[in-house]
């Protein structure tokens, strides 16, 4: 990365997330539950990197709109995210007790509070985004949008099929999958090879358990900056690119970091049989195809006017540490 890149992710991170960090627990600061609060409190307070809220601003300053009017999708973005990640590391799911550099939610508070903690930020994202402030209509596609990602066409249909993945892979290498239907398809026709075939599934699993809130946090950052139509649109496919590319670097630096890099446990999608792209493609294989994913992203922003920042942002995203 450029130094001129890594100055301006650098300058963005020191604008952006004090407005951020401002925002994001004052929902949960009062009410009755207060331990469910705290939990809610904790796995925010962590930190992270706040990806998705800043693209999402970026994506409304690229388009020529206000932060000011894009924060309640920031939000929202985060604390969708902030819920997939307490329950990804349930027990039952990826079953991990580290996250964000803190033991996981629900060894502090229990797996019930775990599981509450977060159906109330998935659930706080939609009133965040619905009270505003902004314009009514702009709000609206923003929740139609968060809705499809979020939902089980989005992260949670991805989240479904990694597990399904996984519990496959444990019985026996996949050789046949289920259609959408439930149905039994094909496994791998003659000349395609299996690495092929597990490929393509694969890809769709990225595609939905991670890129969904990706492409989501560039197009509801664009819609709530009023985007025009061709803009939303590069915004769009540029964020299906750089969310694919993000899981791919996810696999990646599970398989080359440590936990202390992370803040969460390093090595375990091989352990668990996990299809990640390093275990289909190799080091070199998964490096070769975030590459191409980030060059995809960079090529569908050559269209927009303001892009410094998003430019930047994917080609940091690429080769981040953590
Ligand atoms: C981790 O996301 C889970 C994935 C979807 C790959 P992040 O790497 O954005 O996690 P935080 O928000 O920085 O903790
Ligand atoms: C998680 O993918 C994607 C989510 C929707 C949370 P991973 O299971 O690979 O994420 P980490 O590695 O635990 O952060
Ligand atoms: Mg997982
Ligand atoms: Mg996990
Ligand atoms: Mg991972």
């Amino acid at each position: 990365m450029s130094q001129a890149a890594a100055s301006r992710v650098q300058a963005d991170l020191e604008r952006l997330l004090p407005l951020l960090d401002a925002r994001l627990t004052v929902a949960f600061q009062q009410g009755e539950a207060e331990r469910l609060g705290e939990a809610m409190r904790y796995s925010l307070e962590a930190g992270g990197k706040r990806v998705r809220p800043v693209l999402c601003l970026l994506a409304a300053e690229a388009v020529g709109g206000q932060i000011e009017s894009a924060l309640p999708g920031a939000l929202a973005l985060e604390y969708i995210h902030t819920y997939s990640l307490i329950h990804d590391d349930l027990p039952a799911m990826d079953d991990d007790d580290l996250r964000r550099g803190r033991p996981t939610n629900h060894k502090v508070f229990g797996e019930g509070h775990a599981i509450l903690a977060g159906d109330g930020l998935l659930t706080e994202a939609f009133r965040v985004l619905a009270d505003g402030p902004g314009e009514p209509a702009r709000r609206l596609e923003a929740l139609s949008l968060l809705a499809e990602a979020a939902g089980w066409r989005g992260m949670v249909g991805g989240q479904a099929l990694d597990l399904e993945g996984e519990a496959r892979a444990k019985t026996h290498r996949l050789t046949k999958r289920d259609g959408p239907k439930g149905e039994a398809q094909e496994g791998p026709s003659e000349g395609e090879t299996l690495a092929h075939y597990d490929f393509d599934h694969l890809q769709l699993i990225h595609r939905l358990k991670t890129g969904a809130l990706l492409r989501a946090s560039l197009e509801i950052g664009a819609v709530l900056g009023g985007a025009t139509p061709a803009d939303r649109q590069a915004l769009r496919a540029t964020g299906e690119a750089l969310g694919l590319a993000f899981q791919i670097q996810d696999d990646i630096l599970d398989a080359t970091a440590t936990d202390a890099d992370l803040g969460k446990r390093a090595g375990k999608d091989a352990g668990r049989g996990k299809i990640t792209y390093p275990s289909l493609l190799g080091l070199d294989g998964a490096r070769k195809a975030l590459e191409e994913a980030t060059e995809t992203a960079l090529c569908q922003l050559a269209s927009l006017p303001n892009r410094t920042s998003l430019e930047a942002w994917a080609r940091y995203l690429a080769q981040r540490a953590n």
